[in-house]
């Protein structure tokens, strides 16, 4: 380890596929014993992080470090002290979890009685004994990932890669791998986690860094990116148009950071705000005093299409322009326009 605390550090990362730059001098470093999130829309250059962190794909351009150890000129070294899951799971559905665990076990050269001991604690660990001996095929979306994890920590490796554990899962599932991963993390492995949802890094990740077309656009805490975007919102939607005036003051009296911003077109109403639920009967209260009907009022966390607009001006789904103009990054200190 470099001494520097992180565990992870990568410098200004190329990689092109053809024309395609997935990697656009990419620059990420993971603080040692952390969950570090790398959060971005489909497409950004995440699993090409990751594929180059863990040795699977060569950089173009750039130097990262793993472990201290350098991944192009060090790959075998690296691999020792990685494990990765990757975004499609590995499991093989007509073995039980235990014999996929043994089996990884076994081409990880434990040999057979390292190998089913290894197993059972992880099977114990990832809280899979009950179904330990039935077939992976029968899992629930929630335990398949869990055995995914288990078997990417078959040799306890320092650094965990963990690309977009969650995808497709029902919330009871995420909550299960949630803990698993909260779990690895005391245990004292680092996690580099990709994913999509602005929750998913909310839940786990201390850190954050925000990838777009292959670069990182911003690197900072939860708190520290919730500010740039306004944290927590509350939104009303009233009926009619004459009602948007009502609104507006409804919220600004409890806005908090921001003035309260109005959507004509979808009667919407909204502002951020600290104390959420005080808040919400508040603006229900206000409206109600003046008998404005309201056709929807709640609270919103910022999603990350929320984040992404304040920093890109795009949304997620936006493709962006072919041929982009040169894009400054906006520096760490004032992204929000
Ligand atoms: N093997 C490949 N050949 C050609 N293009 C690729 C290859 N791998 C990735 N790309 C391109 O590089 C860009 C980044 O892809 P990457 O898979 O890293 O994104 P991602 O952030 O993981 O997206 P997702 O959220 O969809 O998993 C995309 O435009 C993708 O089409
Ligand atoms: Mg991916």
């Amino acid at each position: 380890m470099s001494g520097d605390g992180y565990v992870v550090e990568a410098e200004g990362l190329e990689k092109r596929y053809g024309d395609k730059r997935a990697l656009d001098g990419f620059d990420l470093a993971v603080r040692e014993g952390t969950v570090h999130g790398l959060l971005g829309p489909n497409g950004a250059g995440k699993t090409t992080a990751v594929r180059i962190l863990s040795t699977l794909v060569r950089l173009d351009g750039g130097r990262a470090t793993v472990a201290g150890l350098d991944v192009a000129r060090q790959p075998r070294q690296v691999r020792s002290r990685i494990g990765l899951t990757g975004q499609y799971a590995a499991i093989d559905e007509i073995l039980t979890g235990r014999q996929n665990l043994e089996m990884f076990g076994r081409l990880f050269h434990l040999g057979r009685k390292r190998a089913k001991l290894r197993a059972a604690q992880l099977l114990r660990q990832f809280d899979l004994e009950a179904a330990a001996d039935k077939g992976a095929g029968g899992y629930s979306g929630g335990m398949r990932r869990r055995l995914d994890l288990a078997a990417s920590m078959i040799l306890a490796p320092a650094v965990l890669f963990l690309d977009e554990p969650t995808t497709g899962l029902d919330p009871r599932s995420r909550g299960e791998v949630w803990e698993a991963v909260r779990q690895l993390v005391a245990d004292g492995t680092t996690v580099l986690l990709t994913t999509q949802y602005l929750e998913e890094a909310d839940r786990l990740a201390s850190r954050i860094t925000v990838i777009d077309q292959g670069r990182a656009i911003a690197d900072d805490t939860l708190d520290g990116l919730k500010n740039r975007v306004g944290g927590d919102r509350v939104e009303v939607v009233v009926r009619e148009p004459a009602h948007i005036p009502y609104a507006l003051q409804a919220v600004a009296r409890v806005a908090h950071g921001g003035q309260p911003e109005a959507d004509m077109g979808e009667l919407r109403v909204h502002a951020p705000v600290v104390d959420r639920v005080g808040s919400l009967s508040e603006v229900a209260r206000y409206l109600q005093h003046y008998g404005i009907p309201v056709e929807d009022i709640g609270l919103r966390r910022p999603s990350l299409d929320d984040v992404f607009l304040r920093l890109t001006g795009r949304r997620t789904e936006e493709e962006p322009a072919d041929q982009e103009p040169e894009f400054e990054a906006p520096a760490a200190e004032g992204a929000a326009a």
